[in-house]
């Protein structure tokens, strides 16, 4: 069966039993609280609870999709047989009252209400024996186990279920597995929406269709609460679902997928196979991200988009691809896939936005690698930083740093990356709750940030104190000192700087009288706007981290008429009018944050 043919059939069965096609919605989710969409029932959150109503909307409680999704927990294992980060679900749901027809839940009712376990779980069996002629021999299915009586929330056993698999559809005991809570309870996506039990379908022991009982609804505060009207939500893995079919064991020997990966592989002659299945899942994915508008960007969805992109780009060095992947990928996305996903067409955007970053990355991969060899041995924290401030995937910095990796083939230092990584999310993830928790930041230029006008007035004096700081150390240090990164709150500011030891106690003090002095001087702090050029010709400092514009905005802090000017950086602001605003300088720690790279934290008082 050809994977169109399993679209159509599961399209027409469903639609014969009274729900309406409804187009897979884009990967950007309505749901500020979920990054990227990652299951069918996203876009129907509202129908659930009843704030939309369906069959005005769709004439029908009943819907069926075909839906992009992206998942990013499984991008590391991207590679195998079965994981992807991009892939297709085929769902039907069902939402609002159960209307009960003579026999309640009934699976020979084709009308448009409501229906639940009994009619979900008939049309699943039906549609996967009949329609797809799967023998029931190969189908295993699990059910929810129940969870102990005493914890909080807790939630029975399915009994229901059983006894509809059991009883009523025949299969025998020992092919109904109990699962527990973290196999058979799905949802909410996001922080809060309707969850359940679930119910699986295994073929051969691979999971095929998830069956979702949403007979809850998960508060914002963890508290479930039974839902009004209870729901179905399906979801069935389109290539998965088309590997069992076409009788193949991994997902990119599956039409959905092989003339893509015949394609790549020209590129790679006798490449290693396991790369060429990454390549061909991120290409499609960073594709697909695209063509729904999303961009390469240091946070959100446009980071995952930009990573893709920089593994993509880290695996042609790796392997010496000369050749531009993108356009041909594009091309053919697009002769294969547009037809159901007409956004492909705009190709040519899609391409310009890939090829844009290229070039940005090929400019990091010259830097970065200009980092590395200063380094004579790379431990997690120097890998780490190149990761970050680089764009170097990890992959390409192990790769390319191979003599110089700590502890290469210990597995250690995978594991110490990942969780350096790890931090790095939590980091950002409370940044977007904070975000997202109704307050909005009234500044974030991505170095500060604040969520009152209270904490700007704070945030913007310690951005002069920064500048003074940059300076100080360049007076005490040398002048080789330069910033390489710079995060400020309403806290504390926190300022990385090349520089190759530990300072002393004594050079902290100086740095630290140093800035107060200037303070205490009233120096007057102001931009002027000029031309790159002249900008650099006057010294001004530049972040080097950073791109400029044609025309730039400097700050000084000191004027030169009077002979005490002492600081001038290309910067955007905003920065208070005088230093005597800062206050007291205090450093409060100095320490290392990668081989060559100093951190300091200060407050002012
Ligand atoms: N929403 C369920 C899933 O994604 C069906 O598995």
């Amino acid at each position: 069966m050809t994977s169109e043919q399993i679209r159509q059939k599961f399209f027409d069965f469903f639609e014969k039993r009274g729900h309406k096609i409804v187009s897979s919605s884009s990967l950007i989710p309505d749901d500020p609280s979920v990054l990227l969409t990652t299951a069918g029932m996203q876009q129907f959150k509202k129908y659930y609870i009843g704030e939309l109503n369906a069959s005005k909307d769709f004439g029908s409680q009943r819907t069926v999709s075909i839906q992009k999704c992206f998942r990013t927990s499984d991008i590391e294992e991207v590679g195998d047989n079965t994981h992807l980060t991009f892939f297709e679900m085929l769902g039907n749901f069902s939402f609002g009252p159960i209307v009960p027809s003579a026999d309640g839940d009934n699976p020979k009712d084709f009308g448009t209400s409501g229906y639940f376990k009994r009619v979900a779980i008939f049309w699943a069996y039906e549609f996967v024996t009949e329609v797809l002629e799967i023998n029931s021999e190969r189908i295993t299915v699990s059910i929810f186990g129940g969870d102990s009586e005493k914890i909080e929330n807790s939630v029975p056993f399915d009994e229901q279920s059983y006894n509809i698999w059991h009883k009523e559809m025949g299969l025998p005991k020992d092919k109904i597995i109990c699962g527990k809570r973290e196999d058979n309870f799905w949802g909410p996506t996001g922080d809060e929406g309707p969850c359940g039990p679930t119910t699986e379908i295994y073929v051969d022991g691979i999971e095929i269709w998830n069956l979702v009982f949403n007979e809850y609804y998960r508060e914002k505060n963890g508290r479930l609460r039974k839902a009004e009207n209870p729901g179905i939500d399906t979801g069935m893995g389109f290539e998965r679902l088309t590997a069992v079919l076409q009788g193949v064991d991994d997902v990119f020997e599956t039409d959905i997928f092989k003339d893509f990966v015949f394609k790549i592989n020209e590129f790679i002659p006798g490449g290693e196979r396991k790369i060429v299945k990454i390549l061909a899942d991120h290409l499609k994915a960073s594709i697909f991200l695209t063509a729904d508008g999303i961009r390469p960007s240091n946070k959100e969805a446009g980071y995952i988009l930009r990573r893709l992109l920089r593994r993509i780009l880290a695996y042609s060095v790796k392997c010496d691809i000369h050749a531009d992947l993108f356009p041909e990928s594009v091309d053919f996305m697009k002769a294969k896939f547009s037809r159901f996903y007409p956004e492909l067409n705009n190709a040519k955007t899609i391409l310009a936005v890939l090829e844009e970053e290229r070039l940005k990355f090929q400019e990091a991969i010259g830097k970065g690698l200009k980092e590395m060899k200063k380094y004579d041995e790379i431990g997690v924290k120097e890998a780490f930083y190149l990761y970050e401030t680089f764009g170097l995937p990890f992959e390409l910095i192990k790769e390319l740093a191979r003599q110089k990796v700590k502890n290469l083939n210990k597995g250690e230092f995978e594991k110490e990356f990942a969780k350096e990584f790890e931090g790095h999310q939590e980091i950002s993830r409370a940044g977007a709750e904070k975000k997202f928790g109704g307050h909005g930041l009234v500044l974030n230029t991505g170095e500060l940030k604040a969520v009152n006008e209270e904490e700007m007035k704070k945030v913007i004096r310690f951005h002069t104190a920064t500048h003074l700081l940059q300076w100080s150390l360049r007076e005490v240090l040398g002048k080789d000192v330069r910033q390489t990164g710079s995060d400020i709150n309403a806290e504390r500011l926190r300022f990385d700087f090349s520089f190759n030891r530990k300072m002393t106690a004594e050079e902290i003090k100086k740095v630290e009288d140093l800035a107060n002095e200037k303070i205490n001087e009233n120096l007057p702090v102001y931009f002027k706007e000029m031309s790159k050029s002249d900008a650099e010709k006057i010294g001004a400092l530049a972040f080097f981290k950073a791109k400029y514009p044609d025309v730039v905005k400097v700050y000084f802090i000191g004027a030169e008429e009077k002979g005490n000017l002492i600081s001038a950086e290309f910067c955007g602001g905003p920065h208070i009018n005088n230093t005597s605003e800062i206050g007291k300088f205090k450093i409060l720690k100095e320490e290392a944050v990668a081989a060559g790279i100093r951190r300091i934290r200060a407050i002012i008082e």
